[in-house]
């Protein structure tokens, strides 16, 4: 672990990975490798503010940790685990809960958007979710956290409390920052351009997953929202193509200029069979890897028991150091 910077980042289960979670983050996880010491976590616990079936879950999480490893996350070089095998994340959410305030909680935004959203569930875990984060992160020492804009303010919250914390008790959490790749992706709608792809969309023509089939995948192009003329440009007044050539440019690594020069009066049928082309082209092999992963429960048992232990490791002194300063141990 030496002095190469820590970098965690952590993915819920539920509902499986789209395009956007791939694009946008997972891929990116894997290059992180190799200049980082990284730890990425499958966040069951989070998933648990809304109420899910538990078989379902217990599939889903094992999914989500083999997807991880057939987008490039290696267990050997990072450690990849799950969040409830490693008992310290509830246990210093507790702590931090007592150093964050009602009023900071209240002001979160996707607070207020879920509990706007879900009326009948507004529960406490959807209240203090933004403290089981920060313990995910600070358990680890990270120095670094890989996360979408949505997640900024659940950031910016960590580094209050552990600023705080710092200040009342003397060193003892790293300041963690936000990592955001040049080259992040940010994989909108096929259906409603103007938001982003989400697993949750009741529209499956909206959201490309990474298990999708090929024939789905490309099905799924064809029928994307477009604009009304016909020329490939990228443009704020063209926000469905726009999103079909900046998909194009993140799986084929052209140049959005690049991209616009290549489908030049080609009409929008043809383009939009090539992006979906190119996606199930780079999510083809992912998917046999994922279905190989799966299929062998032995070696995902192990690298998830691994994983937890070696978590637990670290995690096991972080929450000592904050024992201690609190007088409890
Ligand atoms: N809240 C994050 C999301 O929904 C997931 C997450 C949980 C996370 N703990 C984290 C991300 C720690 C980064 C670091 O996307």
């Amino acid at each position: 672990m030496a002095d190469k910077k820590r970098v965690f980042s952590g993915i819920q289960p539920t509902g499986g990975f789209t395009l956007g979670n791939y694009l946008g983050a997972v891929r990116n996880w894997g290059v992180l490798q190799d200049e980082y010491k990284c730890l990425y976590c499958v966040v069951d616990l989070h998933s648990l503010t809304v109420r899910n079936d538990p078989e379902v879950l217990k599939k889903q999480i094992r999914e989500a940790y083999a997807m991880l490893l057939a987008s490039g996350v290696d267990p050997q070089r990072s450690i990849v685990f799950v969040q409830s095998h490693v008992a310290q994340h509830a246990e210093l959410s507790w702590l931090l809960s007592c150093y964050t305030q009602f009023g900071e909680l209240s002001r979160m935004t996707q607070f207020k958007d879920k509990s706007q959203k879900h009326p009948e569930n507004i529960n406490a875990g959807l209240f203090t979710y933004p403290v089981l984060m920060a313990a995910d992160i600070l358990l680890y020492d990270a120095d670094l956290v890989p996360i979408g804009a949505d997640q900024k303010q659940h950031l910016e919250l960590t580094r209050d409390i552990a600023i705080r914390f710092n200040g009342v008790y003397g060193d003892t959490f790293v300041i963690p920052e936000g990592y955001f790749p040049k080259v992040a992706a940010r994989v909108m709608s096929l259906q409603q351009p103007s938001d982003k792809m989400s697993k949750s969309d009741p529209n499956e023509n909206a959201r490309i997953m990474m298990k999708d089939s090929s024939e789905a995948i490309v099905k799924k192009f064809k029928r994307a929202v477009t604009d009304s003329d016909s020329r490939i440009v990228f443009s704020d007044d063209k926000p469905g193509i726009s999103n079909l050539i900046s998909i194009y440019s993140a799986v084929t690594g052209k140049t959005t200029v690049e991209v616009e020069a290549e489908f030049d009066g080609k009409g929008y049928g043809a383009f939009k069979t090539a992006v979906g082309e190119a996606v199930a082209d780079i999510l083809a092999p992912i998917r046999t890897e994922y279905d190989r992963l799966l299929a062998d429960t032995a070696y995902l048992d192990k690298c998830m028991a691994d994983g937890a232990a070696q978590a637990a490791e670290i995690a096991a002194g972080t929450l000592l150091r904050v024992q201690k300063k609190l007088g409890i141990r």
